[in-house]
């Protein structure tokens, strides 16, 4: 479905971003990863399906960084056709004890560091003329935030109607954008998602109040990053010719609920 296809994916080390990587390269997509961590393992991983994997350990919110990056990518492949915009922090906090200093970490990698990424990557598609495509990660939250998390609802809601922006400024050059907002999804992250900054605890009943993000349609009542995957890999073929700045909620119904 992306035999030879050139996809950048960022916050591919792990998690969500992993499952992406490896639904790719099951494609045939050659692949540029951006994380933060080193992403190596994946890496060799990824090659077992006889493509072309190269990783960057870089921040997303540094643009200069990022700059040079997707120069190296464009050097080493003369094109890209594919950004998915995965990572991304959802660190837990009390809104009363939100620091700008946490607020501001937050809205850097999930906002910034995807706007950065999507203005660099479009600036290439209309450059070389090219028909590509945008994916952003948003979050069910960014519809109905969870507890502990407006800091980043808020940032994962700015995602959606970035979505929205790029695609209807884009949509004439035939540059799709469209984003996944997942529900509760079984990752290194969401099993981690940091402590208090202030108390270093999660209060006691914290798992109970999570409860309505689960869905009765799983054993353990969350999806899994496959299910995330498998419709990144629908959004960014040519399947989804006709479809730009749509959000897909997959969150097994936990809006509803
Ligand atoms: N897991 C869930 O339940 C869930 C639900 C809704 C949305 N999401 C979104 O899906 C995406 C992936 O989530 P996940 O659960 O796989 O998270 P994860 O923490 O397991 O993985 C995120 C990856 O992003 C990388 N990353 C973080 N900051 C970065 C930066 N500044 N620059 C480059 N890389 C960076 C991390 O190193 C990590 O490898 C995130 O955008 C998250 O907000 C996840």
């Amino acid at each position: 479905m992306l035999k030879n296809k050139v996809a950048i994916i960022t916050g591919g080390a792990q998690g969500i971003g992993n499952a992406i990587v490896m639904k790719f390269a099951e494609a045939g997509a050659k692949i540029a990863i951006i994380d933060i961590k080193d992403s190596s393992k994946t890496v060799e991983e990824a090659k077992s399906f006889g493509v072309e994997v190269i990783s960057f350990i870089a921040d997303v919110s540094d643009e200069d960084t990022m700059k040079d990056t997707f120069n190296k990518i464009v050097e080493k492949w003369d094109r890209i056709e594919i950004l998915v915009n995965n990572a991304g922090i959802y660190p837990l906090e009390r809104f009363t004890e939100i620091s700008i200093t946490l607020l501001k970490k937050t809205f850097d990698t999930n906002v910034i560091g995807t706007f950065i990424c999507s203005q660099i990557a479009a600036n290439i598609f209309l450059t070389k003329s090219i028909e590509g495509t945008i994916l952003n990660m948003a979050s069910a939250a960014g519809f109905s935030p969870d507890k502990y998390h407006s800091h980043y609802a808020a940032s994962k809601a700015a995602i959606i109607s970035l979505t929205k922006g790029m695609a209807m400024e884009l949509i004439n050059d035939k540059i799709r954008v469209n984003a996944i907002a997942p529900g509760a999804i079984t990752t290194e992250g969401a099993r981690n998602p940091g402590l208090f900054e202030k108390s270093g605890k999660i209060p006691e009943k914290f798992m109970e109040m999570q409860i309505r993000k689960f869905s009765p349609l799983t054993d353990a009542g969350m999806g899994e990053p496959i299910d995330i995957a498998n419709m990144a890999l629908y959004l960014v073929s040519e399947k989804a010719k006709y479809i730009t700045g749509t959000i897909v909620t997959i969150d097994g119904g936990r809006l509803l609920l």
